[in-house]
Protein backbone atom coordinates (compact mmCIF):
# COMPACT_ATOMS: atom_id res chain seq x y z
CA UNK A 1 0.00 0.00 0.00
CA UNK A 2 2.86 2.21 0.69
CA UNK A 3 4.64 1.49 -2.42
CA UNK A 4 1.32 3.06 -4.27
CA UNK A 5 1.40 5.78 -2.23
CA UNK A 6 4.79 6.64 -3.18
CA UNK A 7 4.35 5.68 -6.61
CA UNK A 8 1.40 8.44 -7.10
CA UNK A 9 3.81 10.66 -5.14
CA UNK A 10 6.37 10.36 -7.58
CA UNK A 11 4.36 10.18 -10.66
CA UNK A 12 2.84 13.64 -9.52
CA UNK A 13 6.50 14.66 -10.38
CA UNK A 14 6.95 16.71 -7.68
CA UNK A 15 10.11 16.10 -5.26
CA UNK A 16 9.19 14.77 -1.49
CA UNK A 17 11.23 14.54 0.82
CA UNK A 18 9.78 13.15 3.22
CA UNK A 19 8.50 10.12 1.13
CA UNK A 20 12.15 9.55 -0.26
CA UNK A 21 13.00 9.24 2.95
CA UNK A 22 10.73 6.32 3.54
CA UNK A 23 11.19 2.68 2.06
CA UNK A 24 9.80 1.70 -0.89
CA UNK A 25 8.00 -1.49 0.98
CA UNK A 26 6.11 -1.53 4.22
CA UNK A 27 8.45 -3.58 6.61
CA UNK A 28 5.19 -5.28 6.96
CA UNK A 29 4.72 -6.61 3.76
CA UNK A 30 7.77 -7.51 2.90
CA UNK A 31 7.96 -11.27 2.82
CA UNK A 32 10.44 -12.81 4.76
CA UNK A 33 14.12 -13.26 3.68
CA UNK A 34 13.76 -16.63 3.52
CA UNK A 35 11.07 -17.54 1.04
CA UNK A 36 10.95 -21.40 1.69
CA UNK A 37 13.27 -23.21 4.27
CA UNK A 38 13.73 -27.24 4.95
CA UNK A 39 14.58 -27.94 8.51
CA UNK A 40 16.32 -31.68 9.72
CA UNK A 41 14.88 -32.86 6.22
CA UNK A 42 15.22 -36.57 6.13
CA UNK A 43 13.86 -38.84 3.28
CA UNK A 44 13.64 -42.77 3.36
CA UNK A 45 12.57 -44.71 0.74
CA UNK A 46 11.19 -48.60 1.07
CA UNK A 47 11.45 -50.38 4.27
CA UNK A 48 13.96 -52.53 6.26
CA UNK A 49 17.03 -53.98 4.84
CA UNK A 50 16.38 -52.76 1.42
CA UNK A 51 15.51 -49.51 2.64
CA UNK A 52 17.46 -46.24 1.41
CA UNK A 53 18.11 -42.80 3.58
CA UNK A 54 18.45 -40.63 0.81
CA UNK A 55 18.23 -37.69 3.07
CA UNK A 56 19.44 -37.82 6.38
CA UNK A 57 18.81 -34.85 8.04
CA UNK A 58 19.14 -31.49 5.67
CA UNK A 59 18.69 -27.76 6.77
CA UNK A 60 18.77 -25.05 4.90
CA UNK A 61 17.02 -21.73 3.91
CA UNK A 62 16.55 -19.82 0.66
CA UNK A 63 17.51 -16.65 0.01
CA UNK A 64 14.68 -14.72 -1.73
CA UNK A 65 15.92 -13.04 -5.54
CA UNK A 66 19.20 -15.28 -5.49
CA UNK A 67 20.19 -18.13 -7.17
CA UNK A 68 21.00 -21.06 -5.40
CA UNK A 69 22.87 -23.92 -7.18
CA UNK A 70 22.73 -27.52 -5.36
CA UNK A 71 25.72 -29.94 -6.51
CA UNK A 72 26.39 -33.44 -5.18
CA UNK A 73 27.87 -36.82 -6.67
CA UNK A 74 24.82 -38.85 -8.64
CA UNK A 75 22.81 -40.23 -5.83
CA UNK A 76 23.44 -37.81 -3.30
CA UNK A 77 19.63 -36.79 -2.91
CA UNK A 78 19.55 -33.77 -5.26
CA UNK A 79 16.61 -34.67 -7.21
CA UNK A 80 14.81 -35.80 -3.70
CA UNK A 81 15.55 -32.60 -1.64
CA UNK A 82 14.13 -30.36 -4.70
CA UNK A 83 11.05 -32.53 -5.04
CA UNK A 84 10.43 -32.44 -1.01
CA UNK A 85 11.13 -28.51 -1.32
CA UNK A 86 8.93 -28.21 -4.47
CA UNK A 87 6.09 -29.73 -2.62
CA UNK A 88 6.29 -32.44 -4.97
CA UNK A 89 7.12 -35.56 -2.83
CA UNK A 90 6.72 -35.51 1.54
CA UNK A 91 9.29 -36.08 3.71
CA UNK A 92 10.32 -38.99 6.13
CA UNK A 93 10.48 -36.11 8.97
CA UNK A 94 11.38 -32.85 9.28
CA UNK A 95 9.53 -29.48 8.51
CA UNK A 96 9.14 -27.35 5.31
CA UNK A 97 7.99 -23.59 5.03
CA UNK A 98 6.83 -22.22 1.85
CA UNK A 99 6.18 -18.65 1.47
CA UNK A 100 5.47 -18.39 5.25
CA UNK A 101 3.37 -21.60 5.25
CA UNK A 102 4.30 -24.48 7.24
CA UNK A 103 3.17 -27.92 4.76
CA UNK A 104 3.17 -30.36 7.33
CA UNK A 105 -0.47 -30.00 8.25
CA UNK A 106 -2.10 -29.42 4.43
CA UNK A 107 -4.25 -31.71 2.60
CA UNK A 108 -3.01 -32.69 -0.49
CA UNK A 109 -5.71 -30.42 -1.74
CA UNK A 110 -4.39 -27.00 -0.44
CA UNK A 111 -0.73 -28.25 -1.57
CA UNK A 112 -1.79 -28.32 -4.56
CA UNK A 113 -2.83 -24.68 -4.74
CA UNK A 114 -0.21 -23.78 -2.68
CA UNK A 115 2.14 -25.05 -5.39
CA UNK A 116 -0.01 -23.39 -8.12
CA UNK A 117 0.32 -19.89 -6.63
CA UNK A 118 4.47 -20.04 -5.08
CA UNK A 119 6.29 -23.30 -6.87
CA UNK A 120 7.71 -23.61 -10.47
CA UNK A 121 9.82 -26.30 -11.53
CA UNK A 122 12.27 -26.72 -14.25
CA UNK A 123 12.81 -30.83 -15.47
CA UNK A 124 16.03 -31.94 -17.24
CA UNK A 125 13.89 -33.81 -19.68
CA UNK A 126 11.71 -30.43 -19.98
CA UNK A 127 8.08 -33.11 -19.67
CA UNK A 128 5.94 -30.44 -21.86
CA UNK A 129 2.77 -31.51 -23.18
CA UNK A 130 3.17 -32.51 -26.96
CA UNK A 131 -0.34 -32.00 -28.05
CA UNK A 132 0.10 -28.20 -26.81
CA UNK A 133 1.90 -25.20 -28.78
CA UNK A 134 4.78 -23.59 -27.21
CA UNK A 135 2.37 -20.74 -25.99
CA UNK A 136 -0.40 -23.07 -24.81
CA UNK A 137 2.84 -25.00 -22.55
CA UNK A 138 3.79 -21.78 -21.41
CA UNK A 139 0.39 -20.22 -20.50
CA UNK A 140 -0.84 -24.16 -18.85
CA UNK A 141 -0.32 -23.19 -15.06
CA UNK A 142 -2.78 -20.08 -15.45
CA UNK A 143 -5.06 -21.98 -17.82
CA UNK A 144 -5.02 -25.13 -15.12
CA UNK A 145 -5.97 -22.33 -12.09
CA UNK A 146 -8.85 -20.87 -14.43
CA UNK A 147 -6.96 -17.55 -14.41
CA UNK A 148 -6.53 -15.08 -17.85
CA UNK A 149 -2.82 -14.21 -18.42
CA UNK A 150 -2.16 -10.91 -18.55
CA UNK A 151 -0.70 -9.95 -22.41
CA UNK A 152 1.56 -7.70 -21.49
CA UNK A 153 3.17 -9.95 -19.43
CA UNK A 154 2.95 -13.10 -22.01
CA UNK A 155 4.41 -10.63 -24.28
CA UNK A 156 7.54 -10.21 -22.40
CA UNK A 157 7.63 -13.83 -21.08
CA UNK A 158 7.80 -15.13 -24.92
CA UNK A 159 10.27 -12.24 -25.47
CA UNK A 160 12.30 -13.20 -22.55
CA UNK A 161 12.91 -16.45 -23.72
CA UNK A 162 13.39 -16.36 -27.24
CA UNK A 163 10.05 -17.41 -28.28
CA UNK A 164 7.96 -15.11 -30.13
CA UNK A 165 8.75 -16.82 -33.55
CA UNK A 166 8.00 -20.33 -31.99
CA UNK A 167 4.62 -19.50 -30.40
CA UNK A 168 2.70 -21.63 -32.69
CA UNK A 169 5.23 -24.57 -32.61
CA UNK A 170 4.48 -28.02 -30.90
CA UNK A 171 7.78 -29.18 -29.07
CA UNK A 172 8.29 -32.21 -31.33
CA UNK A 173 9.10 -29.33 -33.70
CA UNK A 174 11.55 -27.30 -31.27
CA UNK A 175 15.15 -28.20 -30.70
CA UNK A 176 16.28 -29.32 -26.99
CA UNK A 177 16.91 -25.98 -26.27
CA UNK A 178 13.88 -24.33 -27.14
CA UNK A 179 11.99 -27.12 -25.36
CA UNK A 180 13.65 -26.17 -22.59
CA UNK A 181 13.40 -22.47 -22.71
CA UNK A 182 9.36 -23.23 -23.01
CA UNK A 183 9.97 -25.09 -19.61
CA UNK A 184 11.38 -22.15 -18.04
CA UNK A 185 8.54 -19.83 -19.52
CA UNK A 186 6.20 -22.26 -17.85
CA UNK A 187 7.83 -22.16 -14.40
CA UNK A 188 8.06 -18.25 -14.41
CA UNK A 189 4.39 -17.78 -16.08
CA UNK A 190 2.84 -17.37 -12.82
CA UNK A 191 5.44 -15.00 -10.82
CA UNK A 192 6.14 -17.90 -8.47
CA UNK A 193 7.35 -17.41 -5.28
CA UNK A 194 10.35 -20.02 -6.00
CA UNK A 195 11.35 -21.64 -9.16
CA UNK A 196 13.34 -24.99 -8.85
CA UNK A 197 15.64 -26.67 -11.82
CA UNK A 198 16.49 -30.10 -11.54
CA UNK A 199 19.90 -30.68 -14.03
CA UNK A 200 18.28 -28.15 -16.12
CA UNK A 201 20.89 -28.23 -19.03
CA UNK A 202 21.63 -31.66 -18.16
CA UNK A 203 19.86 -33.41 -21.42
CA UNK A 204 21.63 -30.42 -24.08
CA UNK A 205 24.83 -30.17 -25.28
CA UNK A 206 27.38 -26.94 -24.26
CA UNK A 207 26.64 -24.16 -26.34
CA UNK A 208 22.50 -24.39 -26.14
CA UNK A 209 23.46 -24.98 -21.87
CA UNK A 210 25.45 -21.89 -22.07
CA UNK A 211 22.51 -20.06 -23.43
CA UNK A 212 20.03 -21.45 -20.96
CA UNK A 213 22.11 -20.85 -17.93
CA UNK A 214 22.21 -17.27 -19.32
CA UNK A 215 18.54 -17.51 -19.31
CA UNK A 216 18.03 -18.76 -15.45
CA UNK A 217 20.21 -16.16 -14.56
CA UNK A 218 18.76 -13.49 -16.06
CA UNK A 219 15.16 -14.54 -14.55
CA UNK A 220 17.19 -13.79 -11.52
CA UNK A 221 18.60 -10.37 -12.15
CA UNK A 222 15.95 -8.82 -14.48
CA UNK A 223 12.70 -10.67 -13.10
CA UNK A 224 14.48 -11.11 -9.07
CA UNK A 225 12.81 -14.58 -9.55
CA UNK A 226 14.35 -16.64 -6.40
CA UNK A 227 15.61 -19.88 -8.19
CA UNK A 228 17.11 -23.18 -6.91
CA UNK A 229 19.10 -25.12 -9.36
CA UNK A 230 20.65 -28.44 -8.99
CA UNK A 231 23.46 -28.97 -11.76
CA UNK A 232 26.41 -31.40 -12.04
CA UNK A 233 28.13 -29.03 -14.11
CA UNK A 234 30.23 -26.75 -12.58
CA UNK A 235 29.82 -24.12 -15.14
CA UNK A 236 26.36 -23.96 -14.66
CA UNK A 237 27.31 -23.66 -10.65
CA UNK A 238 29.51 -20.77 -10.90
CA UNK A 239 26.33 -18.57 -12.20
CA UNK A 240 24.82 -19.21 -8.79
CA UNK A 241 25.26 -16.44 -6.07
CA UNK A 242 25.61 -19.37 -3.63
CA UNK A 243 26.58 -23.03 -4.02
CA UNK A 244 25.62 -26.03 -1.47
CA UNK A 245 27.21 -29.22 -1.65
CA UNK A 246 24.72 -32.54 -1.09
CA UNK A 247 26.49 -35.79 0.03
CA UNK A 248 24.91 -38.94 0.69
CA UNK A 249 21.94 -36.91 1.79
CA UNK A 250 23.69 -34.30 3.39
CA UNK A 251 24.87 -30.81 3.03
CA UNK A 252 28.09 -30.72 3.56
CA UNK A 253 29.26 -27.62 2.52
CA UNK A 254 27.47 -23.85 1.54
CA UNK A 255 30.00 -21.33 -0.62
CA UNK A 256 29.31 -18.08 -1.88
CA UNK A 257 29.61 -17.05 -5.76
CA UNK A 258 33.09 -18.95 -6.81
CA UNK A 259 34.90 -19.56 -10.30
CA UNK A 260 34.16 -22.89 -12.18
CA UNK A 261 38.02 -24.02 -11.09
CA UNK A 262 37.01 -23.70 -7.47
CA UNK A 263 33.62 -25.43 -7.60
CA UNK A 264 35.93 -28.68 -9.46
CA UNK A 265 38.16 -28.38 -6.43
CA UNK A 266 35.26 -28.73 -4.22
CA UNK A 267 33.89 -31.43 -6.03
CA UNK A 268 37.14 -33.23 -6.31
CA UNK A 269 37.77 -32.71 -2.62
CA UNK A 270 34.12 -34.61 -1.66
CA UNK A 271 34.54 -37.39 -3.86
CA UNK A 272 37.94 -37.56 -2.25
CA UNK A 273 36.78 -37.74 0.86
N1 LIG B 1 11.67 -43.70 -5.79
C1 LIG B 1 12.78 -44.19 -5.23
N2 LIG B 1 12.78 -45.39 -4.63
C2 LIG B 1 13.89 -45.89 -4.04
N3 LIG B 1 15.06 -45.24 -3.97
C3 LIG B 1 15.12 -44.04 -4.56
C4 LIG B 1 13.98 -43.44 -5.21
N4 LIG B 1 14.36 -42.22 -5.68
C5 LIG B 1 15.65 -42.06 -5.34
N5 LIG B 1 16.11 -43.14 -4.65
C6 LIG B 1 17.47 -43.31 -4.10
O1 LIG B 1 17.72 -42.21 -3.23
C7 LIG B 1 19.04 -41.76 -3.40
C8 LIG B 1 19.04 -40.28 -3.83
O2 LIG B 1 18.49 -40.20 -5.15
P1 LIG B 1 18.30 -38.82 -5.91
O3 LIG B 1 17.65 -37.86 -5.03
O4 LIG B 1 17.65 -39.13 -7.20
O5 LIG B 1 19.82 -38.37 -6.14
P2 LIG B 1 20.47 -37.35 -7.20
O6 LIG B 1 19.38 -36.52 -7.78
O7 LIG B 1 21.47 -36.56 -6.40
O8 LIG B 1 21.17 -38.20 -8.22
C9 LIG B 1 19.72 -42.69 -4.38
O9 LIG B 1 20.37 -43.71 -3.65
C10 LIG B 1 18.55 -43.26 -5.14
O10 LIG B 1 18.85 -44.52 -5.66
MG1 LIG C 1 18.77 -36.20 -9.73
Amino acid sequence: MLAKKLDRVSNEGEPNMEAAAVPAVDVAERAPAAVVAAHDITRRYGEGDTAVEALRGVTLDVQQGKLTAVMGPSGSGKSTLMHIMAALDRSTSGTIWIAGTQLGSLSDTQITKLRRKHIGFVFQFFNLLPMLTAEENVLLPLTIAGEKPDEAWREDLLKKVGLTDRRTHRPAELSGGQQQRVAIARALVSRPTVVFADEPTGNLDSATSAEILELMRDSVDSLGQTTVMVTHDPRAAAIADRILFLDDGLIVRDMPRAEPGEVIAAMDELTQN
